[in-house]
């Protein structure tokens, strides 16, 4: 396991590769009464992220004081792959810090779409922070001291946390693992060690049509997804396939033999090896026109407990980067609006959000063009 480093143009933990195991988001209401709390506030988020993500080493204290750190991970926090993203919801930018000229042009608080079923005690906030790392106690420990260090000005709303890697990682020919349908997820997902393809999907540029602040950010979208699982165990896998659009085991496209074989859907524009409606073609239709709308993916599975009928409380944390929302995001959700996988499916909670810029160097912190 590595280190992530910290600094960066844009925030590095969106693209660093390997995607580690472990994940969380964690959503807070920031209490910081103006605008200055609100900069100490992210003066202090900053200087924490930069030292887990760093490895800086906690000091030893009086006895007498709580010690600096939880001691979960000993005196020496390994790197574990660690990153953690930042970023900001519309609510942000209402009137308690007079940010509502510098509001990302596309940031609205997420709609309820096609399906949603949105609880609001699980979605929305105005500070989002995912954390990754190989193992869970890295995370645990990552989010404690986030906390820690900003206790008076950000409380919780919501968290969620998960799990990556299927346990038989090298089935995929990509490294991608397996959502909890069973199904590999991440085959064709953008490769976000293509600087190219992140400044051309990813990246929001100094020339959009955006305030200034935002160049270097994302627009960072979170989708609870819970799936029926047990209903999904009780359906034939022809069907399973048919509403995917790529064969279980192997996660080649219908019809083809390899993972990273391309589906060639206009040789068959019937939908007769992938249904038009698979979610993958829908997704991605492949064409021209739809070419502007890939997405940088980045979730992870979740787990927690059970439901009062007795059902299984189990999903995908949708995680999504992109240079535009419309372009992005909403126009494959468009595309996906009415898919038959949605039986066996449905959106809970999360939230639209801004990733913020990468914090270029020593004194500079997170939203600092913002502020
Ligand atoms: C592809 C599952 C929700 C967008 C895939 C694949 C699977 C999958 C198995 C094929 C492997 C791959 O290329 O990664 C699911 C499940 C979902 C879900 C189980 C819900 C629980 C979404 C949502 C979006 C989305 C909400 C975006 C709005 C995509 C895209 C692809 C994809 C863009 C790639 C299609 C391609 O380029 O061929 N998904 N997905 N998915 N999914 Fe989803």
């Amino acid at each position: 396991a590595d280190r992530v480093p910290f600094h960066g143009h844009t925030q590095t933990g969106i693209t660093s590769l390997p995607v580690p195991a472990s994940g969380l988001l964690a959503s807070f209401t920031s209490l910081a009464p103006d605008r200055g709390a609100l900069e100490e506030m992210l003066r202090e988020l900053t200087d924490e992220i930069d030292g887990l993500m760093s490895g800086r080493p906690p000091r030893v204290r009086d006895p007498a004081l709580p010690p600096e750190d939880s001691g979960l991970l000993g005196a020496e926090p390994p790197p574990d792959d660690l990153s953690i993203v930042v970023g900001v919801g519309a609510s942000l930018f209402d009137h308690r810090y007079g940010l509502a000229a510098l509001r990302p042009r596309e940031l609205v608080t997420m709609p309820f779409l096609a399906n949603d079923r949105l609880d609001p005690a699980r979605s929305h906030g105005d500070v989002l922070v995912s954390v990754q790392a190989r193992h869970p106690d890295t995370v645990v420990f990552a989010l404690r001291q986030l906390m820690r260090r900003t206790r008076r000005t950000l409380t919780l709303r919501w968290v969620l946390d998960g799990f990556g890697r299927g346990s038989a990682p090298g089935e995929s020919t990509t490294g991608s693992p397996r959502n909890l349908l069973g199904f590999i997820d991440g085959t064709a997902n953008l490769t976000s060690s293509n600087a190219a393809l992140m400044d051309r999907y990813v990246w929001v540029a100094a020339g959009d049509p955006e305030p200034a602040w935002t160049a270097g950010g994302s627009y960072l979208v979170v989708r609870v997804i819970r799936m029926f699982v047990e209903f999904w165990d009780r359906t034939p896998l022809a069907e399973q396939e048919a509403l995917i659009g790529r064969h279980k085991l192997s996660g080649a496209p219908l019809g083809r033999a390899s993972e990273i074989d391309e589906p060639d859907y206009r040789a068959d524009p019937d939908g007769r090896i992938t249904p038009l409606d698979a979610h993958i073609r829908l997704a991605n239709p492949r064409t021209p026109e739809t070419a502007g709308s890939l997405l940088l993916r980045r979730g992870f599975s979740y787990t927690r407990g059970f439901d009062g009928a007795g059902a299984l409380d189990q999903g995908l944390a949708f995680v999504c980067y992109q240079r535009s929302l419309e372009a992005g995001f909403l126009a494959v959700q468009g595309r996906l609006d009415g898919e038959p996988l949605e039986e066996y499916v449905m959106a809970e909670g999360g939230g639209f959000f801004f990733a913020l810029p990468g914090v270029r160097g020593p004194g500079d912190f997170l939203g600092q063009d913002l502020l």
